[in-house]
């Protein structure tokens, strides 16, 4: 049997269907050529290797998560994850593509799973109003973070680990899993103090590169979403990625044209599915491409301020707010549309307006109808005021598909980054926030950056009004 297989069209990236001089031409395609071929050599070379262990995530054992995920399902009636940037927005993505859109607001019998929370802020009004909604005696939390140490994330720990022992007792740690570093971290050492179950977060996959780690997959296996077929799309899309060949792998045309559009200016990338069970792969792919690309430096130490902005936008929602800037605003962004050949549901839009042409003319199709056309025509008015667009098209959403878009963007970007002579898997902007974070609120080893702090420009008064 055929294999679902996602589509990409990189056609509107062309100029020639958005207007010579406003997109790709064959001559500067075929100049780029052998620099994504290089790219491509690159990722093979280094896969597996320093922090590129993501890439061989589609191949591991997930016995022993599907094992975990059966006794949490077993047990708890609540599945909390506490973890932020990498290690929650994976989860959220997966459950919104992959699962019923009012899978908590569904009755018992028909949710396939424990009701999933993800905490990913340290608002206190949520944190608080989380206790509203789950009985912490029937929840199962599990604690996520790579490096251990991230303020938010241990807070949030030390507030639920608190509350369960006052509530629990001894049997507190039966209620917390810590998926983290191996060795490396507090959370490790927390772990092994209160005898938590832990899972392992390879130490060469980074945070936005981990949703096919035990980061994502024990969530979505605790909710009943099919893990192995989302690593067998994974693989899947790995191996049509294979080749140095722009037009026989699909990531790599999509790397080579999105750099090109980078160079061309275009400094925003727009993310914009058409259903909202994709909704979150915007806000996952935001940090992957956010993170990995904005870069101050390259390799070799000069100064480049690479990267491109993450805009997330929803079709058709956001055809009636942003659209009209993409249309007509300045040419700095390229648009990427995620479609869906077959929606899970069909809704027919019903006769009862036949007095009303204006109305009339909806009656008959479905609302299946109305997300496409309402896709094609947002693309095609792009297209005619002459602004960059591709289309990646899942046949239908599934874990086998959601498994090859994951992994698509994944090798995308790890070619990106190759090509714009990065490092695509640090993060220093991010620990730099961090650091600063440790430093206000006293850690231990941090004076000097809290002096630095300290010796900061104070604000002019009259610019606070
Ligand atoms: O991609 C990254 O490495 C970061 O954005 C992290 O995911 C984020 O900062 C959370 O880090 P940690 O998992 O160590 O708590």
């Amino acid at each position: 049997m055929k294999k679902e297989t996602l589509r990409l069209d990189v056609n509107n990236m062309m100029d020639a269907m958005i207007g010579a001089g406003y997109g790709i031409s064959a001559d500067q395609l075929n100049a780029v050529a052998p620099l994504a071929a290089q790219a491509a050599e690159d990722f093979r070379r280094n896969r597996g290797t320093g922090m590129m262990g993501w890439s061989e995530l589609p191949y591991q054992d997930v016995s022993e998560i599907l094992e975990l995920a059966k006794q949490i399902r077993a047990r708890f009636r609540y599945f909390v994850l506490l973890g932020i940037g990498g290690s929650a927005l994976g989860p959220i993505a997966i459950q919104q593509a992959l699962n019923h859109m009012r899978y908590n607001e569904l009755p018992d019998e028909k949710r396939n799973g424990p009701k999933f929370y993800v905490e990913d802020n340290v608002d206190p009004e949520r944190m608080k109003q989380l206790f509203d909604v789950i009985d912490p005696a029937q929840t199962c939390f599990n604690v996520i973070t790579k490096s251990g140490s991230t303020s938010e994330t241990m807070s949030q720990y030390l507030i639920v680990n608190k509350l369960l022992t006052e509530r629990l007792g001894d049997r507190a740690a039966e209620h917390i899993v810590a998926t983290t570093d191996r060795e490396k971290g507090n959370l490790i050492r927390l772990a092994r103090r209160e005898g938590y179950r832990t899972l392992v977060i390879p130490a060469s996959v980074g945070g936005r590169f981990s949703e096919l780690s035990p980061v994502g997959l024990l969530a979505a296996a605790v909710c009943g979403i099919d893990i192995r077929q989302l690593l067998a799309g994974a693989a899947y899309m790995d191996e049509l990625c294979a080749g140095n060949d722009l037009f026989a792998n699909p990531a790599l045309m999509a790397a080579a044209t999105q750099y090109l559009a980078m160079k061309n200016g275009k400094t925003i990338s727009v993310m914009m599915p058409y259903a909202d069970s994709l909704k979150y792969m915007s806000d996952w792919y935001a940090q992957l491409w956010g993170e990995s690309l904005g870069k101050r430096y390259a390799l070799d130490g000069s100064v480049v301020n690479a990267g491109q902005t993450p805009v997330k936008a929803l079709g058709v929602t956001d055809q009636h707010s942003q659209v009209q800037l993409y249309t007509e605003g300045p040419f700095d962004k390229v648009v990427t549309f995620l479609g869906v050949d077959e929606y899970r549901e069909h809704v027919d839009i019903p006769d009862g307006a036949a007095e009303i042409p204006a109305v009339n003319f909806l009656c008959g199709h479905s609302l299946n109808e109305l997300i496409k056309a309402e896709q094609f025509a947002t693309a095609y008015a792009l297209t005619s005021a002459h602004r960059m667009n591709c289309t990646i098209t899942l046949p239908s959403v599934n874990a086998f598909t959601i498994g090859q878009l994951l992994q698509f963007f994944e090798i995308q970007t790890a070619y990106v980054g190759s090509m714009l002579g990065i490092n695509t898997f640090d993060q220093p902007g991010v620990e730099a926030g961090k650091n600063a974070t440790y430093a206000l609120l006293g850690r231990p080893g941090y004076d000097e950056k809290r002096a630095e702090l300290a010796a900061a420009p104070k604000p002019d008064e009259r610019f606070i009004l």
